[in-house]
């Protein structure tokens, strides 16, 4: 099931939350600072072990004081203009975001930030598609895959693309 949720990620209550983050996983601001400061110092020291990660990879690392238990670190494209492999690189970090994912059984529920979306500029809309497309391929495979916005314009326009896609294979 693809929920969507408006909120400050860190509060969520899912087994792995993602983190739009860069590649030298040294934290940032946006999401990945709100990350890093609600799960505390450990948090550098465990994603910096895995950097560098290119954009279109993801890194899993423990979530330390966050709800959460894992936080998977993808690192989407910067936008420049839309014809240098943009599109393509977004969804390569949401892939390999859940790719690190399924590594873990345990992991049955997962959060996902508008990746790609803030300082890293992409289009809201075109970046909701691809997100939410993805999301689908591997909505059979979790009990609940969260696609968490920060505003509410955000809210509204996953809203209407997750009402457009076809549905997924049928669950169960
Ligand atoms: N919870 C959920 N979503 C949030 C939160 C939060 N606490 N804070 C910000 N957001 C939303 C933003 O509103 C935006 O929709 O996360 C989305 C992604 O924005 P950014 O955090 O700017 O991420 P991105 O565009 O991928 O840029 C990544 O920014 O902070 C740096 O280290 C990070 O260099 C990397 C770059």
């Amino acid at each position: 099931m693809i929920d969507i949720v408006q909120g400050d990620i860190t509060a969520l209550t899912v087994d792995a939350i993602v983190n739009a983050a860069n590649s030298a996983l040294a934290g940032g601001g946006g999401v990945d600072g709100a990350i890093h400061r609600a799960a505390g110092p450990g948090l550098l020291q465990a994603s910096l072990a895995h950097a560098p990660c290119r954009a279109g990879d993801a890194v899993r690392t423990p979530g330390f004081r966050l709800p959460a238990k894992f936080v998977i670190h993808a690192v989407g494209p910067v936008w420049k203009g839309g014809q240098h492999q943009e599109d393509e690189t977004l969804e390569h970090a949401y892939e390999r975001a859940f790719a690190r994912a399924e590594e873990v059984p345990e992991v049955r529920s997962i959060a996902f930030p508008c990746i790609s979306t803030g300082v890293y500029g992409f289009p809201k809309a075109r970046a909701a598609l691809i997100a939410l497309s993805v999301m689908r391929r591997h909505e059979a495979g979790f009990e609940r895959i969260v696609a968490c916005v920060f505003g509410a314009a955000d809210r509204t326009l996953y809203e209407a693309v997750l009402a457009e896609l076809p549905p997924g294979p049928a669950v169960g």
